[in-house]
């Protein structure tokens, strides 16, 4: 009888994971973009509305954070991009840094072999070689269907009016004043206070967006604006020159793609390491039934938590730049080796971290990057995620040109076993060398159901963003939840390295953590934090798109 009743629970179970839900989010019939601020999602869905496709969308999309979302939104840093197209058809662009010709890999250590603090942070000697213009022309070249100029215009037009400061932006620039002026000087528009409801105006960056619309990426990469960023670069300290500009090349790569129950998963491959270890994590957890534990239950914790401490643990010993490391993927991707790396798991105790293998290395990284997820109306589907690394990069800005400039190199590993200002100790795989690319997290992902279109999404947060994608991935699928749900729900993360589990603020119990702390986890207290900001799309069952934009940020859906 009590196994009768059981089965019945679990068949009931099954069913309410099944049953459709209700969507939360904002929903439109043919078109959707969600990004950090709504006037980069308008943008991108009037250029659709007036038949522009998602690539085109994507081109608008990113140029407008790059205005209204100085933050992370850039043209002077770099990003990945995945998309899918109505046919089926999958791909991946990655516009990611590169080092500039003169690095090598002891470039940020004294005579003693020290890494020299701030050095690969903080100014012009932390800036890499910007992908972002070359990834959003080589976009439009492939698979653009409006001119460049109808799509740069209002972007254009969007600088020169200016942009206005919310609270959150306004508390953001203030916290960051400080750093801008130790950079810059006091002369530059950042060096003011500014609040809710200011308008900014970027009349400079207006200029610098009409020459790449007028001579496409020649008006970033060659001539005046080229000479300009070589020589602004290197007055200030850097390595950067024309000719780094010159030889940079976006590159299309083939995305990691992978199933999960009746999922299809289709993630960026290196040298992001967020499809690989997303990968991983989803593998070592396929054989568990984890809708079946509840959401952010002990259960579900302990078995997401042992999976990413594993892919972790991999992720940072073997990734990096695929052209010039040989990455062992037809070894760490098969389901015989993520097998044996679950053998040790226990729902008893945790694995303590210096159990599981290459225990010398660990990586933390930035929060200060952004995602955006678009759908268009023939079902073409874009997930892009783009960064300066820090917020407002290196803080370096230059005034005539308005461009802020990352500081990515500080994503390579300076140095074997030392930690870079996020806590991150590389290994060799990700250390520096000339037109090498620096080892990221970012995790653009598409998803489909039952061979159909299902989810677009992807979130900033470093090191946080793959546990912060797979999360979101499984409140839709396991958890059943609508994609407002799904991205609003609460987030846990683990590293490998720090062993400590993260928790946000809301959400989790303390007798929770009391419980995963009797079993041997480590918990983080007393640092309230948010981990990612998702913005995501599913594809409804009758075909209408639901938004889910972070709650966590000002980040907004638009659709049409
Ligand atoms: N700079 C953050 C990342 O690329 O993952």
């Amino acid at each position: 009888m009590r196994r009768l009743i059981f089965l019945g629970c679990m068949v009931i179970l099954a069913a309410c994971r099944q049953a459709p839900v209700l969507p939360t989010g904002v929903v439109a019939d043919n078109a959707m973009v969600v990004s950090a601020r709504v006037e980069a999602s308008r943008i991108g869905v009037a250029i659709m509305k007036k038949g522009g496709n998602a690539f085109d969308a994507m081109v608008a999309t990113e140029m407008a954070l790059a205005v209204a979302y100085p933050f992370a939104g850039n043209l002077g840093g770099g990003g990945f991009m995945v998309y899918r197209k109505a046919s089926g058809d999958i791909g991946g662009l990655d516009y990611r840094e590169k080092a500039p010709l003169t690095a090598h890999a002891d470039m940020y250590l004294d005579s003693l072999g020290n890494v020299i603090p701030d050095m690969s942070t903080v100014g012009a000697t932390a800036v890499g070689v910007p992908g972002t213009v070359a990834g959003i022309i080589e976009v439009h070249q492939k698979y653009g269907s409006l001119p460049l100029n109808e799509i740069l215009q209002p972007v254009i037009d969007l600088a020169n009016k200016g942009v206005v400061v919310t609270e959150k932006q306004a508390k953001r620039l203030e916290s960051y004043k400080e750093r801008f002026i130790a950079v810059n000087g006091d002369s530059t528009k950042f060096a003011r206070e500014f609040k809710a409801g200011d308008t900014i105006k970027y009349p400079e960056l207006a200029t610098t967006l009409t020459k790449i619309m007028d001579q496409g990426r020649d008006g970033f990469y060659k001539g005046e604006v080229a000479q300009k960023i070589a020589a602004f670069i290197q007055e200030n300290g850097g390595f950067i020159t024309e000719k780094d500009l010159e030889k940079y090349e976006a590159v299309w790569r083939y995305p990691v793609v992978f199933t999960y129950k009746d999922l299809k998963i289709i993630s960026m491959s290196p040298p992001s390491s967020g499809g690989v270890t997303m990968n991983q994590i989803f593998k070592m957890m396929e054989p568990y039934d984890i809708g079946s534990f509840g959401h952010n239950s002990e259960k579900a914790i302990q078995l997401f938590t042992e999976a990413a401490r594993r892919a972790y643990a991999d992720r940072n010993y073997f990734l990096g730049d695929p052209d010039f490391v040989d990455i062992p993927l037809d070894v760490i991707l098969t389901q015989e080796y993520l097998t044996q790396r679950m053998e040790g798991f226990s729902f008893d105790g945790a694995t303590p971290s210096s159990d599981v293998s290459h225990g010398q290395v660990e990586v933390l990284e930035s929060m200060e990057t952004t995602h955006y997820s678009i759908v268009d109306a023939k079902g073409n589907a874009i997930s892009a995620t783009t960064t300066l690394n820090g917020g407002y990069g290196s803080k370096l800005y230059h005034p005539e040109l308005g461009i802020f400039f990352n500081n990515e190199m500080d994503d390579f590993s300076a140095k074997p076993g030392v930690p870079n200002m996020f806590g991150l100790i590389g290994a060799e795989a990700n250390s520096i060398a000339p037109e090498k690319r620096m080892l990221s997290s970012m995790t653009p992902t598409i998803v489909e159901k039952e061979g159909e279109l299902w989810l677009v999404v992807g979130t900033p947060g470093g090191s946080t963003i793959i546990t912060a994608v797979a999360q979101t991935i499984l409140n839709s699928y396991e958890f059943n939840m609508s994609m407002q749900q799904a991205v609003n729900a609460p987030r846990f993360h683990h590293q490998w390295l720090p062993d400590v589990l993260m928790f946000e603020e809301e959400g989790f119990s303390g007798e929770l953590k009391e419980n995963l702390k009797t079993k041997g986890y480590q918990i983080m207290e007393g640092r309230s934090r948010i981990i990612g900001k998702v913005d995501a799309i599913k594809i409804l069952p009758d075909g209408r798109l639901e938004g889910g934009a972070d709650k966590r940020g000002d980040d907004t859906a638009v659709g049409y």
